[in-house]
């Protein structure tokens, strides 16, 4: 099965599902299956007269036989939905489990043009079509709210909904969580963030680093082109904007922007940016919909996939902070244009890490990609953000609230943490330079501990070094053993430790004595 799932195409009568479904299946190379045709078949009689024979109940029971035959598929199909289906109990969850949903978001004029003089012999249209679309409208909207991805449809011709999706769909993660979301990944998405808001939303209040003014400026047009009121709060980027007052400040512009529930918040930064528009976007009347458009490439390989929302305490990073899963997460590569090389070499010990870790096909294609990724190649790039998001969307899927496989991601950041607290967050080692360095003392104790064959840290380490990440913080080993036990996976102060037992096998919640911890770190801060 395709890591998308089943592609199923929502909406109203008139919208083109039945049309679309089969034109997309072929763009796709997949099979189309329209589930209206499946009720027919199976009933034998037209779905007018089923309606009027059998009555709604017992159709809308068919439609949802025809739609679970259809989800329980083993290859990938598209799938044009029963309309009144979706809007049943449970299918929205049913739907998430097993697919990629689409809404074709068509206006009444349209539909009533789509459906011309016919209009009246539907089931739920018949006598004033106009009205009844209203009505249904109003009882679809929860279910076609829920849709990861929303094509506006109207003055499109049927081939051109079929690239948008194609468009929107291929290379696309979709990170399976409850609430599932697609992480897509290609140049010039800042213009398409429109096609990820809730359907409900009116307003957004994009919060956005001021060092990428000029994409949030592109998002705010396009989505005020849209009718959508959208308020800009810039903040500086960086530590700075991971605290618990500017998460307060925050809260407050979104109440004075008027948000309700309904609306939508818009993160556009790099992880610290991501990490408390998060953090706001679950507090704000206890929860409403963000998305994030990352704007570094440490939060595109990591922090903007996964739900992690947090701010710093005093003791240390990400002390306070909620598991919030965005809606989508559009990583637009040409925005890393203005990125410094600082930042940018920073995040590919992120990369690294999720090929250490990962192992695979990942592995091969960090092995591959790595030199042309650094000097910036854009399919380089897209491609290595893409495997480390699959990467994450496969973790996350898998453990949302991080009770055990989750914590695979967290090699290298148990020494990384510790250096970042002691060097002071954002004045000294940047996260991705800390994690490096972490990364060398897990692997030195993953040899030591976990049998790790020596060849294979002395890949990572060399991998490392072709990124430049080779600073060393200006620390005692026995100064970051003793800051080690405040890190907060640590249980009663002793630091579980995720190591290696090769490349791809990473082992979690391991306990090493003090000196053997000390021996590591004096050995990763001299070589
Ligand atoms: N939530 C998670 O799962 C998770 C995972 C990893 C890291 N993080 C967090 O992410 C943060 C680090 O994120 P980061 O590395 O993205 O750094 P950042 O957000 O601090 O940004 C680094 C700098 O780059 C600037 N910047 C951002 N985008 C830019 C662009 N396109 N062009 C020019 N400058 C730009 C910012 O203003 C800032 O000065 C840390 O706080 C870390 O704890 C969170």
């Amino acid at each position: 099965m395709s890591a998308l799932g089943h592609i199923v195409l929502v909406g109203m009568p008139g919208s083109g599902k039945s049309t679309v479904a089969p034109l997309l299946a072929a763009r796709l190379g997949r099979e189309a299956v329209d589930v209206d045709t499946e009720v027919e078949r199976h009933l034998q009689m037209s779905a007018q007269r089923a309606f009027d024979e059998l009555g709604e109940q017992r159709f809308r029971a068919e439609e949802r036989a025809a739609m679970e035959r259809a989800l329980g598929s083993q290859r990938p199909l598209v799938i044009a939905g029963g309309g009144g289906m979706v809007a049943q109990p449970g299918a929205v969850e049913i739907l998430a489990r097993h697919a990629t949903v689409v809404f074709l978001d068509a206006s009444d004029a349209v539909l009533l043009d789509h459906l011309g003089p016919a209009a009246v012999d539907r089931p739920l249209l018949a006598g004033a079509p106009a009205d009844a679309l209203h009505h249904l409208r109003v009882a679809r909207a929860h279910a076609h709210g829920h849709a990861q991805l929303r094509v506006a449809v109207d003055g499109l011709c049927p081939g051109d909904v079929v690239e948008r999706i194609a468009g929107a769909v291929s290379g696309a993660v979709r990170v399976a969580t409850p609430h599932p979301y697609l992480v897509r990944v290609a140049p010039g998405l800042r213009e398409q963030v429109g096609e990820h808001l809730p359907v409900s939303a009116r307003r957004v209040v994009l919060i956005a680093d001021q060092a990428v003014a000029a994409t949030a400026e592109v998002i705010a047009t396009a989505l005020r082109g849209d009718r959508v009121t959208v308020t800009v709060v810039s903040l500086p980027g960086g530590e700075q904007a991971k605290q618990w007052a500017v998460a307060g400040h925050l809260l407050e512009r979104c109440s004075d922007a008027g948000l309700d529930r309904d609306d939508c918040i818009i993160a556009v930064g790099g992880g610290s940016i991501g990490d408390v528009a998060g953090l706001v976007a679950a507090t704000y009347l206890r929860g409403v919909a963000w998305l994030g458009v990352p704007t570094t490439l440490l939060a595109m390989v990591d922090s903007a996939v996964g739900g992690k929302t947090a701010v710093n305490l005093r003791r240390g990073k990400n002390l306070a902070g909620v598991f919030w899963q965005p809606r989508a997460v559009l990583c637009d590569t040409d925005v890393l244009d203005t990125l410094s090389d600082r930042s940018f070499r920073s995040a590919f010990a992120e990369v690294v890490k999720s090929s250490m870790v990962g192992g695979g096909g990942l592995a091969e294609l960090v092995d591959d990609r790595l030199t042309a990724a650094l000097a910036r190649d854009p399919k380089a790039l897209a491609e290595l953000v893409r495997g480390c998001c699959a990467l994450k969307a496969e973790v996350v899927a898998g453990d949302e609230r991080e009770s055990g496989r989750r914590a695979i991601l967290n090699y290298g950041h148990t020494v990384g943490h510790a250096v970042e607290a002691l060097t002071g967050l954002g004045s000294g080692l940047d996260h991705g330079e800390a994690v490096a360095f972490g990364m060398r003392v897990a692997g030195e104790l993953s040899v030591a501990q976990s049998g790790c064959p020596p060849s294979v840290i002395e890949h990572q380490d060399d991998l490392l070094d072709a990124c430049t990440l080779t600073v060393r913080p200006a620390l005692a080993a026995a100064d970051i053993v003793a800051e080690l036990g405040s890190d907060k996976k640590a249980r009663a102060g002793v630091p579980r430790w995720v190591l290696l037992r090769d490349r791809g096998e990473p082992v979690t919640g391991i306990v090493v004595e003090g000196e053997a911890v000390g021996a590591a770190l004096s050995e990763a801060l001299v070589r």
